[in-house]
């Protein structure tokens, strides 16, 4: 596809101006601190400052005793329900989980098996598009992101919605199901194009399986062949009922928080969220945890021995290898301290599917990184502090295993977040107070106005 903005002519033009962006604008962490303003909305002790309330989930990862963050094993419920008794409840009873989990995330109650039904009926009927609308919305403007193109065909959908901003509840609820039910043909699509038109794949479109839910849809729409097997869709589908919902908090549903406040529809709503979950210090860290293993198998001879893992590890923290950020990427969490329940969950998935697929070398790489990561920074940072693997570090190797491609993986996550991004946007709709938070405002330059003539072109002091 011959898309070029030509940047590269711009950014040599504007060189001389960056100087004045940096030193006008950059604001030191010591700044905030003299003005008591929350960095990052976080606490001097790491919690997040508090703003909002939610019914919807519920995230935990310490307690506070005394002022002071005390770590405990991870916690992540749904409308009040462990996520491992949901797992455990849904896998024992032998029946796909994500469709029952958006019903009671939505909803606020478990389905009976009527409810059940009804509701996948309902998303059945909408897994479709327009007239017309795959070939005018996705394959005529595909995007080399899948991201990206999520976020256009979504904004899409606001032309082909007779009434797109009415934002009474039942509209929000019909929107939330409709989309839904359609974000697995989107990525799908998207993918299909991004292969055919940028990497020069044939283009391959099925059209979607009626009696499928959504983990089988989705394996159906991006596999060429179309193939999959029941335990291909089982994993999928526990992938998505762990990602479904994260609390209020996370940066792509406080971002679905602060845009519906405004009144505004659903479309742009869900456009932010995407765009949010897209930073890899959000979504997009399962993508850069598949490049870090990559650059690691790369940089490192024997990945089995100890030593050389860990003198690599010491130098992507230290900032001297890998994307230089100084992040081990799947490591980490803002809520979470010594363990994060998704991770879990997946960690198990992943061994025993790393066996069955001949991928152990690979993932006992993730468990050595995972382990040696905690070690080194608990080195350098004292006894109490905690770090551990997130879900981001298991869903890579786990797609990797099921042979999807990395250009799915964030996306993949929206498909799952979709449900939760829906539920707090309702939740939000419902308390019809615009969010308006402050800022100091800090000049380092405190400038009067100046006729043109008498100006040096030097900030003047
Ligand atoms: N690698 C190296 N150092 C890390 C780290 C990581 N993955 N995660 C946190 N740290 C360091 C931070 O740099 C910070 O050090 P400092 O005090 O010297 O500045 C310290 O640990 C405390 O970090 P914390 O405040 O707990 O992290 P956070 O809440 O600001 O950030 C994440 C949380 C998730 C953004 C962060 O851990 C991260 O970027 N991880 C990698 C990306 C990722 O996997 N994201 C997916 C999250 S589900």
């Amino acid at each position: 596809m011959p898309h070029d903005l030509h940047y590269d002519e711009l950014r040599s033009q504007i060189k001389g101006l960056i100087d004045y962006v940096r030193q006008n604008n950059a604001i030191e962490p010591s700044v905030f601190e003299k003005y008591n303003v929350k960095r990052g909305l976080r606490n001097k002790n790491g919690t997040g400052v508090l703003v909002g309330m939610t019914r919807i989930s519920d995230v935990n990862g310490y307690t506070i005793e005394d002022g002071k963050k005390i770590p405990i094993k991870g916690q992540l419920r749904y409308r009040g329900i462990p996520i491992d008794d949901l797992v455990n409840g849904f896998i024992n009873e032998e029946r796909y989980g994500y469709e029952e989990v958006a019903y009671l995330l939505l909803f606020g109650l478990l389905p009976t098996e009527k409810s059940l039904l009804h509701f996948n009926q309902l998303l059945s009927q909408r897994r479709n598009f327009p007239a017309t609308f795959k070939e005018d919305v996705i394959l005529k403007t595909p995007s080399r992101n899948v991201m990206n193109k999520l976020q256009s065909i979504i904004l899409a959908l606001y032309t082909y919605d007779d009434n797109p901003d009415d934002v009474s509840l039942d509209k929000l609820l019909a929107q939330a199901i409709d989309l839904i039910a359609k974000v697995p043909l989107m990525l799908a699509y998207a993918y299909q194009a991004k292969r055919h038109y940028f990497d020069n794949k044939s283009l391959i479109l099925h059209q979607p399986l009626i009696e499928g839910g959504t983990a089988e849809n989705i394996l159906h729409l991006i596999r060429p062949d179309s193939h999959f097997t029941r335990q291909e869709a089982e994993i999928l589908d526990l992938l998505l009922c762990v990602q479904a919902d994260h609390g209020g908090g996370n940066n792509s549903a406080f971002a679905t928080h602060v845009v519906s406040s405004s009144g505004t529809d659903t479309y742009s709503a869900i456009c932010a969220a995407i765009g949010s979950l897209k930073g890899p210090r959000h979504g997009g860290a399962n993508q850069r945890v598949h490049h870090m293993m990559e650059d690691i198998k790369g940089h490192v001879k024997d990945w089995k021995n100890e030593k050389e893992l860990r003198a690599y590890i010491e130098k992507i923290i230290a900032g001297e290898a890998y994307d230089r950020s100084g992040l081990v990427y799947g490591m980490g969490h803002a809520v979470y301290t010594m363990t994060d329940p998704r991770a879990e969950l997946l960690k198990e998935k992943a061994r025993a599917l790393a066996e069955k697929t001949n991928h152990v070398a690979e993932y006992e790489l993730i468990t050595d990184l995972a382990r040696l990561t905690q070690d080194i920074l608990r080195e350098r940072k004292g006894d109490d502090y905690h770090i551990c693997a997130n879900v981001d570090l298991y869903t890579g190797i786990i797609y990797d295993m099921l042979g999807i491609d990395e250009d799915l993986f964030t996306p993949l996550f929206a498909a799952a977040r979709m449900v939760g991004w829906c539920a707090h946007r309702m939740e939000q709709v419902m308390d019809s107070k615009i969010m308006r938070p402050a800022y100091v405002y800090v000049p380092n330059n405190n400038l009067t106005y100046l006729p043109i003539a008498d100006r040096t072109g030097i900030t003047q002091a």
